[in-house]
């Protein structure tokens, strides 16, 4: 590799490192976990592991890597099986699986809307979104975070078909979005609404589109396994001529190997585990409560297992993250360019399995360091 090409990669490392704001991959180490995804505490659920073995057990052909794309070798009886129940479950017409819900982004915003199209987006929505988008040719619009009058304003002034994206529970945030306004809103205005549940899935039932029975009224849900549900990999939930349509046109389904038999069944696997214990919810919601009885600021839903704490300044949040690592206590410290400079935060994220115990120490500590 060329040293002045190497030397513009190790700038760009150092100006990170310098800001404070340098990314490094590390293990997990044990301790108290409030940053993982696992809501629920599926992922590590002994029982949920054994249905799933004895089912692989039974059926080991169901090993078989993806082979090709879904198109060509990789697509099989299982696979159609899993998605017919996955959109029985979520009483929609069609489901889709893809192997992330970054793909399944991808997917979506880069292949629906065209050109002359636009495209609205909650200043928040994930990453996975902005870069679907990136890949479309339509115009895109940002509006102010869950406001719906600075929505219905842009809305007034698009050009073309309106799409618009947001998530149901937004991941940094913790916070809900008002879905019974936005779907009144889109309807009044024709535009056709995406919601992204990644966060929500699992959490609150089958997500909040399908709690609130908004399928009809939504024109695309986007759910994800690898959070609540314990597993990996993610659905489309829509029309049949809309998953008719991203099989033929949508390039991160069509280029890339298909999703594995093992996955399919271990969401399908999970889904039933899941309808089997429904105390899990009642256990996560009870660990919130908890949380939220110690009273520190937060800007997150009552309801939401996750819990963004202010701590502005990425050198104050850099010191409280590593003080609660060093009790072994791990939470998420979010710095930019994930969210603004400015609104640093530490993301608490509560699961079914947190001790009172663990709670109790956590927002000790936080507390203490908030009322200093
Ligand atoms: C709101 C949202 N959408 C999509 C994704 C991507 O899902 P996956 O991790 O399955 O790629 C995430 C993951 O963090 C997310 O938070």
């Amino acid at each position: 590799m060329r040293d002045d090409l190497l030397a513009r990669l190790s700038q760009a490392l150092s100006d990170r490192e310098e800001r404070g704001m340098l990314r490094t991959l590390r293990t997990r180490e044990p301790g108290a976990d409030f940053y993982s995804n696992d809501y629920l505490g599926l992922a590590s659920n002994n029982a949920c592991h054994e249905m799933l073995l004895a089912s692989l057990h039974d059926n080991p052909q169901w090993l078989r890597g993806g082979t090709g794309s879904r198109l060509v070798s990789g697509n099989s009886a299982l696979t159609l099986s899993v998605e017919d129940f996955i959109a029985a479950e979520h009483q929609t017409e069609r489901a889709l699986l893809f192997p992330s819900g970054y793909m399944a982004n991808l997917a979506l915003f880069s292949c629906l809307p065209k050109r002359n199209d636009t495209i609205l987006l909650d200043e928040f929505v994930h990453r996975s979104v902005l870069d679907g988008c990136r890949l479309s040719f339509a115009g895109k619009i940002r509006f102010q975070h869950n406001d719906l009058d600075h929505l219905e304003n842009r809305l007034a002034k698009a050009k073309g078909k309106c799409w618009i994206a947001v998530e149901s529970l937004y991941s940094m945030e913790g916070d809900f979005a008002p879905l019974h306004d936005l779907v009144a809103l889109a309807g009044r205005y024709g535009a056709s609404l995406i919601v992204d549940e990644a966060h929500a899935m699992g959490v609150f039932g089958y997500g909040l589109v399908c709690d609130a029975h908004l399928q009809e009224r939504v024109f695309a849900t986007i759910v994800t396994y690898g959070k609540a549900m314990g597993a990996h990999g993610a659905a489309i939930l829509s029309h049949g001529t809309v998953i008719d349509y991203l099989i033929n046109f949508a390039a991160p389904f069509i280029y890339t190997t298909g999703l594995p038999d093992l996955f399919a069944v271990t969401i399908r696997n999970n889904y039933t585990f899941l309808k089997m214990n429904p105390h899990l919810h009642e256990d996560l919601q009870d660990r919130i409560r908890h949380f939220s009885a110690a009273g520190l600021p937060t800007f997150s839903g009552a309801r939401s297992p996750i819990q963004a704490v202010p701590c502005p300044g990425i050198a104050r949040l850099a010191a409280v993250e590593e003080m609660l690592e060093s009790q072994s206590l791990f939470t998420f410290a979010v710095r930019p360019p994930t969210v603004k400079e400015g609104s640093e935060r530490l993301r608490v994220s509560l699961h079914a399995f947190n001790t009172n115990e663990e709670i109790r120490q956590l927002t000790a500590i936080l507390k203490e360091l908030h009322d200093n």
